[in-house]
């Protein structure tokens, strides 16, 4: 075992982050198992292009080669990772005469054959993409990023990525919630609806009353109505599938109450990239708001967060912005550099300035 990775996985070591040169494999059997609680990486995608130092990662004659070699880096991975650890993968696709090859979701396949859960595929919309000269496609606007996990349990903390609820306010001294319903147009559904029967509406106005009176008294942060014949349960009409649809059948409607701390954020994230590195880089660098939500949800404060395809150690900057500690493996000095100079600015900017100490003192 590496002395200075153990040393730094050790529960009395105090520094923030460690950054190892050379191959990821190679560092990965140096750890102790079960030591880090996420991993955030981007690796090299299939031939794109030729990274410096040894690695010919990305550079394998097949897609199905490449697939092979990318997924056996994550079995030590695996064997790092916490048991309630999670993996976040972010990998672009690549085409080969004409033909998108379907890369990440090939790896994706790869890795759920060698155990892994896949929880989440969520699609990284760069908003602004590259431009794309042939035409006889569209632009390319997105990547992946899939959550991966060892078991069906594991260390998730929804409501620390929550969007806070907004403020319900009054309009015309009615109460409207923060996303705009104020009940005028479910009562009026309701009145007019053909599908329920008298009893019915009456339940369903009383309910739609007791549920806006929620909103006021700040029990209920936002709500939206089903109504017979007017909205459909969202996955399905059928009550042997969807509770909604039987409690529709049952009573005419349903009410959906917005959770109280918020809502959870989806699985489209519009985040445009990183180009201020690439100037001095020149790849793919990602950007760090794309380390948030895993890095919120899957380590915790205090946590080890691991990157070991780190390039200019965008995650380990992310990890230590959010009082989490950060491990980075590149095979490329020159990338290692770059990234102990960016933690460096990063550590002495007046408003990122982190006390030592004070990742462990929560
Ligand atoms: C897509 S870049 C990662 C960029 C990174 N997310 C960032 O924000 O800068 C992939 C990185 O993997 C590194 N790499 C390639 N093969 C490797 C290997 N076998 N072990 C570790 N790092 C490797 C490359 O040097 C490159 O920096």
């Amino acid at each position: 075992m590496n002395p200075q990775i153990a040393e730094f996985l050790s529960l009395e070591n105090q520094s923030d982050y460690l950054l190892c040169c050379g191959d990821a494999a190679e560092f990965l059997q140096e750890f102790p198992s079960q030591s880090v609680h996420c991993c955030i990486t981007s690796p090299p995608y299939w031939n794109q292009r030729q990274y410096s130092g040894s690695s010919k990662l990305g550079n394998e004659r097949s897609v199905e080669e490449y697939v092979e070699h990318l997924s056996a880096y994550f079995q030590p991975v695996k064997s790092v990772l916490k048991d309630d650890g999670s993996l976040w993968l972010n990998l672009g696709d690549t085409y080969k005469k004409k033909n998108l090859m379907g890369v990440p979701w090939r790896v994706a396949l790869a890795l759920q054959a060698d155990g892994w859960i896949l929880r989440n595929a969520i699609v990284w919309h760069k908003v602004k993409g590259n431009p794309c000269n042939a035409n006889d496609k569209l632009r390319n606007g997105y990547e992946y990023l899939f959550h991966l996990v060892k078991q069906e349990r594991y260390y998730y903390d929804v409501n620390a990525i929550r969007h806070p609820p907004g403020k319900p306010y009054y309009k015309n001294g009615q109460i409207v919630t923060p996303t705009g319903v104020s009940g005028t147009k479910y009562r009026q559904q309701i009145c007019q609806s053909q599908a329920l029967n008298e009893a019915e509406k009456q339940n369903a106005l009383a309910a739609l009353d007791e549920t806006l009176a929620k909103v006021a008294r700040g029990e209920l942060p936002d709500f939206r109505m089903i109504i017979r014949g007017n909205q459909r349960s969202t996955h399905s009409d059928s009550p042997a599938y969807s509770g909604r649809a039987e409690e529709l059948k049952k009573r005419g409607f349903c009410i959906l109450p917005y959770h109280k701390n918020g809502t959870k954020p989806d699985d489209v994230w519009q985040i445009i990239p990183e180009d201020q590195w690439r100037k001095d880089a020149h790849f793919a660098v990602f950007p760090k708001e794309i380390c948030e939500i895993p890095i919120k949800a899957t380590c915790p404060v205090g946590g080890v967060v691991l990157d070991p395809f780190m390039g200019t150690g965008t995650a380990i900057i992310a990890a230590l912005e959010l009082k989490r500690r950060g491990i980075g493996i590149d095979t490329s000095q020159e990338y290692q550099m770059i990234a102990e100079k960016r933690i460096a600015e990063f550590l002495q900017s007046p408003e990122n300035k982190i006390d030592q100490l004070s990742l462990f003192e929560e």
